[in-house]
């Protein structure tokens, strides 16, 4: 394994930027080659993806393949995929897939589809149960941004006899107002956390069994179920319907796993198994397909490209379907907290930039908020656009109006409107004291602005648990390149020991030690 600025390849890829990559303009680049989307636009299971809006071409794409392929991207994803240790600070295997393979496949399956048969049937029991009305997942980062996301998504697919309810911060302000409108006897929390130690989900898991047992609750058995690999301190909780995963399922990769508890609630059995049939289907595309066609590859090596060489520092995803609302969030915790870091798998310094800033809102929303920022700031921001071809809601002319600001937005950043055009219309208002030029290069569009596009036919349990796995390897490829450990996530344990610290003073006010800032804030908040 080489790091990538360590690779010839690298040297090569700086050249080819010198000369081609930074003055590319896409707009001569459509102009030149009419065969462009078709050359540069690639099917995966589920998710087609239109890379041709982006600053490459096709020799740009040939020097990324030759990136991935010098630094080992190939092995390193074949030992990973085997179970070797692919996370070596935390001395662990890797194997979210092993999740979403077939009974019989793959490492740990009996483990694996011993746990999913047994979640899958309480699920179905949950959902035949008209006892229970509401289901409150109370967990954080991992153990929530996964269930949180795909539950609206897959809207169309809920039985929506059940409200499914997700507290994460600890912050009365998240489970009180949950709690208010919730019967005891029609509730069952699930407790989900990997570790069952985060102190946020221990501390609203003890709000939920202390208001229960306050409102006549007796039951906890059936009201109370956990989603943990430390199946001891579930039951020392006092739970006793657990369901359990394994050291090598990271948090932000668990969705696929017992975590997905409020999922199979809300969708059944056969649509969770749909879930990851999709995801596995995605699974078997970054395993055998060509670099040069790999999509999860391809995708990663252009994040590496954009992050490394055009120096570019975020990207915004702009999912067009109101159920992906939460997916930036899913992502910032999956791109950020994998991929950023600061040092290589050796301890040694990185040279060079590595995760990119990932934020985004649902299109058309954030066209009326930060997307003036995309057309017209001074930075540029590649976007990710997710068109959905089929809705699952009858409003057919919505759907076409979605559509269109969609597809309009990426065309946009792309064309962008020189001054001399914009001075050549009509302002929609005139402005009395301006000049028409300088009003013109107000009005002016720089454009060759990069975005992809995704396009998944509908929005369906497999068409989402493959573009959740395409994200996945993605992810894994630029860590690859770039030399991380894309699995371990030590950057949040000092905010979480000097929390731990900083409770007890609180409470006494002591401030002995603490910088002068941290001591008047803490004295603020106290009085
Ligand atoms: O603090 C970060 C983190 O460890 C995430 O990686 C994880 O998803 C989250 O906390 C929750 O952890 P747990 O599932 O163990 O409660």
């Amino acid at each position: 394994m080489t790091r990538g600025d360590r690779t010839r390849a690298w040297v090569a890829l700086q050249g080819h930027y010198a000369a081609h990559g930074r003055d590319l303009d896409l707009r001569e680049a459509f102009a030149r080659d009419p065969g462009r989307f078709a050359s540069l636009s690639f099917q995966a299971p589920g998710v087609f993806a239109d890379l041709s809006k982006n600053r490459v071409d096709l020799a740009t794409l040939r020097f990324l393949v030759d990136l991935a392929e010098e630094c080992g991207v190939p092995a390193q994803r074949d030992a990973m995929l085997r179970g070797e240790v692919a996370n070596a600070t935390e001395g662990r295997a890797v194997l979210h897939t092993a999740l979403r393979a077939p009974r019989g496949v793959g490492p740990f399956s009996d483990d694996v589809h011993g746990v999913l048969d047994a979640m899958l049937a309480y699920a179905e029991q949950v959902r035949a149960d008209d006892g229970i009305t509401d289901i409150v997942n109370i967990g954080i980062g991992g153990s929530d941004l996964g269930p949180q996301m795909v539950v609206p998504a897959l809207d169309a697919f809920c039985h929506h006899g059940k409200r499914l309810h997700f507290v994460s911060n600890v912050d009365g302000h998240d489970i009180t107002p949950v709690l208010r409108g919730l019967d005891p006897q029609r509730t069952l929390f699930i407790v989900a956390s990997k570790t069952f130690t985060t102190q946020e989900t221990m501390a609203n898991a003890q709000v939920a069994k202390a208001w229960f047992l306050a409102h006549g609750g007796t039951d906890i058995a059936r009201h109370f179920a956990a989603t943990t690999t430390n199946v001891q301190a579930a039951a020392a909780f006092g739970i006793s319907t657990t369901f359990g995963f394994w050291d090598w399922v990271g948090g932000r990769y668990s969705l696929w796993s017992a975590i997905g508890l409020p999922i199979a609630i809300a969708i059944g059995d056969t649509n969770f198994r749909g879930l990851l049939a999709g995801a596995h289907a995605m699974d078997r595309h970054f395993a055998e397909a060509p670099l040069a066609q790999n999509l999860p590859v391809l995708l990663g090596l252009l994040d590496v490209w954009y992050r490394n060489f055009h120096g570019f520092t975020s990207r915004s995803v702009a999912p067009y379907h109101q159920g992906l609302r939460r997916l930036p969030a899913y992502l910032q915790q999956l791109e950020m907290e994998s991929n950023g870091k600061c040092v290589d798998v050796d301890g040694a310094p990185l040279p060079f930039g590595t995760s990119p800033v990932v934020w985004g809102e649902p299109g058309t929303n954030g066209q009326h908020a930060y997307f003036q920022m995309l057309h017209q700031g001074t930075d540029v921001i590649p976007v990710e656009f997710i068109l959905v071809k089929t809705p699952t809601h009858a409003q057919a002319d919505l759907h076409h109006k979605l559509l269109a600001n969609g597809l309009a937005q990426a065309q946009a950043l792309m064309l962008g409107k020189t001054a001399e055009v914009a001075q050549g219309e009509r302002a929609p208002t005139a402005s009395a004291t301006l000049d028409r030029a300088v009003l013109a290069r107000h009005r002016s569009f720089p454009g060759n602005r990069p975005s992809t596009t995704f396009v998944l036919d509908k929005l369906t349990p497999g068409t989402l648990g493959a573009l959740i796995a395409l994200y996945e390897h993605r992810v894994y490829t630029s860590g690859v390149v770039w030399g991380i450990n894309s699995f371990d996530q030590w950057g949040v344990e000092l905010g979480k020991a000097l929390a731990s610290d900083l409770l007890p003073r609180l409470a006494s006010g002591d401030v002995a030690g603490l910088d002068s800032s941290t001591a008047g804030l803490l004295a603020r908040v106290r009085a």
